[in-house]
């Protein structure tokens, strides 16, 4: 990357002799502000995505978060996963939510009340020393806990840091690589539209159609007293996504291709899988462990990948829905993001980059960061959560896909436009992709995290 400022980050560089540059300002301006979020909404052991929409410790979330903070505390980055990890299933599950006892039941739904994980989910060796969700996140933990190593190794070393998390680590990529592939190609599938971290996009509109909703004012949704509903996902999505997430609760959260009610191989989901696989080699060769078994599966689940969920004709990964065994023909940002992987053929890296740029995503023409969904497409909406609003997780992953396939200047232009929309939303949870107007909460701890390691590699 560009490396024009010679002052560390945050220094005062108003008062400078040699004036500073646009994007020495801009990089500073971001690195301060995501500084003072991440100092805000840490809270001991962990980082609170949002102070008030998000309460607990989310999964993909914290990988996230960890990437970041690793450049302003890196023990304090190690110490995030640790902590989520102290909340790992027997199964070698990582819950998507790993809920703080003296939040108020009331602050967040589903509360630890409706999951009920330390009873239901004790076939699957949910903890007992603490409640959690019984669905997962994206697996992008594996990757963070090699990018916090990599940030101050002797500090790693002196904790034991990855000797801690490596076994964990691997438990988790083996339980959605055997007990999710409810497929049966070798590649994981997600049971509930919030194991994609993209919860309500259009994608899921088709398989989540089948599910019948809960009865409305059979529950109380908390995140409407945070966000304006415009934002937010609709009611009836809720009841759906209730309906689903009480039903695989009171199977145990057993996993089997015969009970899921939805299961789809999201080809976001399956990209980070494969890019942690890689990882895992990574920390396995720094602890002096065999990293062959991790490269090989890296290798054998591109293979899958590929062949199951590339669409030459859409020119971007399609996801499969696994119980009607058809592709979903919505173009969403998960299908870009495999962009990330190593090893992908020339062709199949020129067509996501045309994509991205392209009238379905606009990035560098129509829009200033890359839209969630596609800007053609029926159900586009610049506003509502994950159906066409930018968020800066999936623009850092783009980001860094353009960058290691040698489309250096369109990453350095995301990176610095990311970096000034961060600042000028208010560290926005998402906003417009066309004018940057901040969407959902504000002082998000993802955008602040990731906006700081592209101001630090930007140097
Ligand atoms: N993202 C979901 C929410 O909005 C669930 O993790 O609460």
């Amino acid at each position: 990357m560009r490396r024009q400022g010679r002052r560390p980050l945050g220094a005062d560089v108003e008062s400078a002799d040699q004036p500073p540059s646009t994007h020495e300002l801009s990089s500073n301006a971001a690195y301060n502000g995501a500084r003072r979020v991440l100092d805000g909404n840490w809270t001991g052991s962990s980082t609170v995505p949002s102070r008030a929409l998000y309460p607990h410790q989310w999964s993909w979330d914290s990988a996230f978060i960890a990437i970041g903070l690793r450049h302003h505390a890196p023990v304090r980055a190690q110490r995030e996963l640790e902590t989520l990890l102290t909340a790992q299933w027997a199964d070698g599950r990582i819950p998507h939510i790993v809920f703080n006892p003296t939040v108020p039941l009331g602050a967040y739904f589903p509360s630890p009340d409706f999951w009920r994980s330390s009873s239901a989910g004790d076939l699957a060796g949910a903890p007992t020393a603490v409640e959690t969700s019984g669905i997962v996140q994206p697996p992008v933990h594996a990757l963070a806990a090699l990018l916090v190593h990599e940030a101050d190794p002797a500090e790693s070393e002196r904790r034991g840091f990855l000797p801690h998390v490596y076994p964990r680590l691997v438990a988790w990529q083996r339980y959605l690589t055997e007990r999710r592939d409810l497929g049966g190609r070798g590649l994981a599938s997600i049971v509930h539209p919030w194991e994609s971290g993209m919860d309500n996009s259009p994608c899921w509109d088709a398989p989540l159609s089948r599910v019948e909703p809960a009865a409305r004012g059979t529950f109380q949704r908390a995140d409407l007293d945070h966000g304006c509903p415009a934002d937010r996902p609709t009611d009836l999505d809720y009841c759906r996504y209730v309906r689903l997430a009480a039903a695989y609760r009171d199977q145990g959260y057993a996993d089997g291709p015969d009970t899921a009610l939805f299961a789809v191989e999201d080809p976001a989901f399956n990209a980070l899988l494969i890019a942690s696989e890689h990882a895992l080699a990574g920390i396995a060769t720094a602890i002096g462990a065999d990293p062959s078994d991790h490269l090989v599966r890296g290798e054998q689940l591109t293979t899958a990948f590929i062949k199951r969920l590339w669409n030459e004709d859409a020119g971007l990964f399609l996801c499969q829905d696994v119980i009607s065994n058809e592709p979903i023909r919505e173009r969403g940002a998960c299908g870009l993001l495999p962009l990330i992987l190593p090893g992908l053929p020339d062709e199949v890296v020129s067509s996501l980059v045309t994509t991205l740029g392209g009238e379905h995503f606009g990035l560098g023409t129509t829009t200033r960061m890359a839209p969630s969904y596609d800007l053609r497409g029926a159900a586009f909406d610049p506003a509502r959560y994950w159906r066409g609003p930018a968020w800066f997780n999936v623009n850092w992953l783009l980001e860094r896909g353009l960058r290691q396939h040698g489309a250096t200047a369109a990453a350095d232009a995301l990176a610095d436009t990311m970096l000034a929309t961060a600042v000028s939303s208010g560290f926005a949870e998402y906003v417009d992709p066309v004018s940057g107007e901040a969407r959902g909460s504000r002082d998000f701890s993802w955008t602040a995290a990731l906006v700081m390691d592209l101001a630090v590699r930007s140097r």
